[in-house]
């Protein structure tokens, strides 16, 4: 199917913070959460473009979606222009409205297919791949996630952000580092300027933003349009409400930041309702010791947490929790 109409791109501005894609966790109940908290918009975990057509049950998780979940972007991962265009479009038929093409993940899995990473090695199969993506669904919903160059120091960020402009996509976000780099060292937040600068197309930063602090740094100090929160949302979804703190009018009400508990049982919730209750107690003890790590006295529930088998314990736990929280900020209390 052929779209000649373009369509607007999914928000994309300071005060409208996407959530990262997040392979393994960026499910249907964590982008639900982080859209309670604030996320304007949330990515997919990426998809195998040939996946969606040889091995459906896994690919079938991924795509999992329900209409609080919009704007949604799909991520795909392929190198072969067929196989994206027929992904995207065979997506686009059953509702899916836009799509990012991953060119950052330097997993060997996805990387020895020629995917991923791989393509920043060869510019003219990633612009092949995003063009192929444009034609399947139309203008104005198809993104692509890049990163600065395969290795130090060549880069091909800023020769793509103009060819990806003429291939028809709508936006870029850009990890500033290398993909040999993996996650060592630092974001590069120079080079995401001169990316910002040299872009026709408006550009999402990404990369080592922890906190609402970081996102509004980097806003400033790059001219990016937007950012997106991976690790920052995965330590705390509440990085989105305290990202919007920062555009809060004099004399609006800032948004509510709700305690960390109340996080873990909103999460807890959603995976309840969206996987079954084996599956959704197995994703609390991944994602929970992360949310509590500041409580303070916490490190002694952080095994009972990886370990926890019932909803009524991680419910006990999240109670002590509660209690030590409160303990201590009543002895802080009497010590000033
Ligand atoms: C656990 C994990 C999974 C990720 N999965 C993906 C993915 O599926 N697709 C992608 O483009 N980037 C993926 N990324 C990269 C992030 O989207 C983001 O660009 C990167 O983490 C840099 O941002 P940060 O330093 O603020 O975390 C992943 C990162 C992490 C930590």
């Amino acid at each position: 199917m052929s779209h000649s109409l373009g369509m607007s791109h999914p928000p994309i501005a300071p005060d409208a913070p996407w959530l990262a894609p997040l392979a393994g966790f960026s499910d249907l109940p964590f982008r639900l959460l982080c859209r309670e908290l604030g996320a304007m918009v949330a990515v997919t975990e990426m998809v195998s473009a040939k996946g969606l057509f040889y091995d459906s049950r896994n690919t079938k998780r991924l795509l999992d979606t329900c209409p609080a979940d919009s704007p949604l972007v799909v991520q795909l991962f392929g190198a072969e222009p067929d196989y994206l265009e027929r992904a995207a479009a065979a997506l686009a038929e059953t509702g899916y409205t836009y799509f990012d093409l991953n060119c950052g993940c330097s997993v060997r899995k996805v990387v020895k297919t020629g995917a991923g990473a791989a393509l920043l090695g060869d510019p003219d199969r990633l612009a092949a791949c995003a063009k192929a993506m444009v034609r399947a669904v139309g203008l104005g919903r198809v993104g692509v996630k890049l990163r600065l160059g395969p290795k130090p120091p060549a880069r091909v960020d800023l020769e793509l952000a103009a060819r990806l402009a003429e291939a028809g996509a709508a936006w870029l976000a850009l990890h500033p580092r290398h993909a040999s780099q993996g996650f060592s060292g630092t974001a590069n937040r120079l080079a995401l300027g001169e990316f910002v600068a040299a872009s026709p197309l408006p550009v999402i930063a990404s990369g080592d933003l922890m906190t609402a602090e970081d996102g509004r740094a980097v806003l400033a100090e790059t001219g990016a349009k937007g950012v997106m929160y991976a690790r920052g949302a995965l330590a705390d979804p509440r990085v989105f409400a305290r990202h919007a703190a920062f555009f809060t009018e004099k004399g609006q009400t800032a948004r509510a930041v709700p305690s960390v508990c109340d996080v873990v049982r909103r999460h807890a919730a959603l995976c309840r309702e969206h996987a079954d209750d084996r599956q959704a107690l197995m994703r609390m003890r991944t994602a929970v010791p992360r949310y509590l790590r500041e409580l303070p006295g916490c490190r002694a529930l952080r095994d009972r947490l990886c370990r926890v088998q019932s909803w009524n314990e991680l419910s006990d736990i999240l109670s002590e929790a509660e209690a030590l929280a409160a303990a201590s900020s009543q002895a802080a209390g009497e010590a000033a």
